[in-house]
């Protein structure tokens, strides 16, 4: 994609990334993604931000089409993470910028990730304003957004505010504008990038958004570093309102039953389950690993009132793919939601004890598991059908 004009001056420079279905290991990314970059062309030429080391090629020519003769004299790094400052050695290096302005934490980032002895970095705590000629940048931290070195980029002349990861989405399109595209795809794909990489700092999100609310910034327009970018007061204002919406973490009359299974003996649990959730009214996903992502599963668990697991017990604990589940929902501590354990077991049967101490740690009210030797009994598949009415008697408690 060749670069945009965004406002007078200022261009996205960045890297459409057709091919991408992992999102830099650990998520998953259906639709590509965008690493969007940004060139402002003022007495001080700035960029904003580089891409991932294999764009490199591509984040040269960007540069070389906007900047005709001109050379870069500043760098402005918003968050040390690869896939934003992959390229900054080599551009480092290719462009010699008279500064680099980053956060006090992306110094100690910057530092670690490059062990540079004499690079120009000038350090830009909260408030610092700096001038590019007609143009002046203000920097605000935000921390744990998402990593944290995070820093958000305003320019009070243009009205845009470049938010690195914050308002992201992993979207490949040809199009950079979020009044371009789809909106329920958009939604959906903001809702599964949050649950899948923010979720954790969902309070530090909601205290940075009423801090930023606090500061009275005139932002037109919102550049994230992934995905379409929002222009305009009523897009400027959805996606904020979102973000609210999804750190608040408030549950649906939704449950998510995620579960492995090895002979079907779980599985039959789990559908019986659904069908006493259904019964009483609760919209369901019904998540078998062996079909599913944990990230998907992570999108759906995100505004969930609960959550089941099912595994049976295997080698004294749990199927490997359980296990993984239960290792990715704990690192991102979801909020607010009422757990219950189901699984099968031929002799040992740990199986709901371990699943009940993963949703225990994760900070879930548990309603009694159910177990069942080897194969369920219609006696066993009611038990189950019982357990899902309690659960939703649980929720409607819970919403109110
Ligand atoms: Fe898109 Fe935290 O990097």
């Amino acid at each position: 994609m060749k670069p945009v004009e965004i406002k007078d001056g200022i261009f996205w420079i960045g890297v459409v990334d057709w091919n991408c279905r992992n999102f830099h290991g650990y998520s998953r990314a259906p639709m590509g993604t965008t690493y969007n970059n940004f060139l402002i062309m003022d007495e001080k030429v700035t960029l904003i931000d580089t891409v991932p080391k294999e764009f490199w090629g591509t984040l040269k020519c960007n540069l070389a089409q906007t900047l005709g003769d001109k050379k870069i004299d500043y760098f402005v790094i918003n968050h040390l993470e690869p896939d934003h400052a992959g390229c900054l050695a080599l551009a480092v290096e290719k462009y010699r910028p008279e500064k680099i302005f980053t956060s006090p934490m992306g110094e100690k980032s910057m530092k670690a990730h490059f062990h540079y002895t004499d690079w120009p970095v000038e350090v830009v705590p909260t408030g610092t304003e700096i001038s590019l000629g007609e143009r002046t940048l203000q920097f605000v931290e935000t921390r744990m957004l998402h990593w944290p070195d995070a820093m958000l980029t305003y320019c009070p002349q243009a009205k845009v505010a470049f938010t690195n990861d914050a308002f992201g989405q992993n979207w490949a399109t040809s199009e950079r504008w979020a009044d371009e595209v789809d909106r329920h795809t958009l939604e959906e794909l903001m809702k599964s990038y949050f649950a899948n990489i923010l979720l954790p700092y969902s309070p530090v999100v909601l205290k940075t958004l009423k801090a930023l609310g606090e500061m009275n910034l005139d932002i037109e327009t919102i550049c994230p570093d992934h995905g379409l970018m929002f222009r305009g007061a009523d897009d400027v204002k959805w996606v904020l309102d979102k973000y609210v919406e999804f750190a608040e973490q408030k549950p649906k009359n939704k449950a998510v039953i995620v579960y492995d299974t090895m002979w079907h003996s779980t599985e039959k649990m789990a559908q019986a389950v659904a069908t006493g959730l259904v019964d009483e009214g609760v919209s369901v996903r019904l998540m078998s690993m062996k079909h599913n992502h944990h990230s998907d599963v992570m999108t759906e668990i995100h505004d969930a009132a609960a959550v089941i697991v099912g595994s049976p017990t295997h080698n004294n604990g749990i199927l490997p793919m359980m296990a993984d589940m239960m290792t990715y929902m704990k690192g991102l501590r979801p909020q607010n939601k009422i757990g219950a354990a189901i699984g099968s077991f031929g002799w040992s049967g740990e199986c709901v004890k371990v699943l009940n101490k993963w949703l225990e740690d994760i900070g879930m009210e548990n309603i009694d598991p159910v177990k069942v030797k080897h194969v369920p009994t219609h006696e066993n598949l009611n038990q189950c059908y019982e357990q899902g009415k309690a659960i939703a008697v649980a929720i409607k408690e819970k919403l109110g």
